[in-house]
């Protein structure tokens, strides 16, 4: 991509996620670009489709700018008069199928939107992926815990959506799914030790939780909870 095109985007979307502080920032988009341009170093994809599909996976988003039903009106502002139709309308069937909806969470067609789709929930998972999911569940209101409050799996999308449970519970929800549910060889691989470290994470956090103790049935593995 032009640099003198890349700058301007860059811009447009910078501006787009001034005043977020729940795990939207621009910030997230960088490293969802930076995933997604080292998995398709080794994968391959249209390098332009998978930088723009991540640069703009986010800019029309619901939870931060309202229903648009999938028509994508600020991405596709951005690349007219820019990218070729086919470019377009491949980066927003990619926007349209990267997020996460419970169970009826879809993979992208085309090998650029699988990158885009595992370099974004990479971003959900880990270190960063913690705090992001604390900082989104502050940002709401949430409660961090109630051990009374048992975590949801198989949610439809407008379940998953409306949603208000705890940030621990979005945990068993969605973010220890993820790393079974990565498209390609790398994004799996890059997945295994930020899913790991979660699971050491909610150990000690119930532990300290606890005063120290770890009841068996309340462990940070998955299969627990779901009581396979
Ligand atoms: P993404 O940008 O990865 O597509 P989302 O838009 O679903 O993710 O959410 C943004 C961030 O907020 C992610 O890190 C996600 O895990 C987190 N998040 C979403 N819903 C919740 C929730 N109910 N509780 C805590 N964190 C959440
Ligand atoms: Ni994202």
């Amino acid at each position: 991509m032009d640099a003198s095109v890349r700058d301007a985007i860059v811009r447009e979307v910078r501006d787009r996620f001034s005043g977020d502080s729940g795990g939207h920032d621009i910030e997230h988009t960088f490293r969802v670009v930076r995933n997604a341009m080292h998995i398709s170093s080794i994968e391959g994809g249209d390098a332009d489709v998978i930088e723009l599909a991540a640069l703009l996976h986010d800019t029309d988003d619901r939870k931060l700018f309202g229903d648009t039903h999938g028509e994508c009106p600020f991405a596709r502002s951005v690349m007219e008069n820019r990218f070729s139709d086919d470019t377009i309308e491949h980066v927003v069937s990619i926007i349209n199928s990267v997020s996460f909806k419970g169970r009826d969470t879809r993979a992208p067609d085309t090998l650029e939107g699988r990158i885009v789709q595992d370099a974004d929930r990479l971003d959900a998972i880990g270190a960063v992926g913690i705090a992001r999911a604390f900082a989104y569940g502050g940002s709401r209101g949430r409660r961090m815990y109630d051990p009374s409050d048992r975590p949801r799996t198989d949610m439809d999308a407008e379940t998953y959506f409306s949603n208000t449970g705890t940030t621990i519970n979005h945990f068993y929800e969605k973010l220890l799914l993820l790393k079974d549910m990565m498209n390609t060889d790398t994004g799996r691989s890059m997945a295994e030790r930020r899913h790991t470290f979660m699971e050491s994470f909610l150990d000690e956090f119930y532990r300290e939780w606890d005063g120290e103790q770890v009841p068996k049935r309340r462990s940070g593995v998955l299969s627990d909870v779901q009581g396979k």
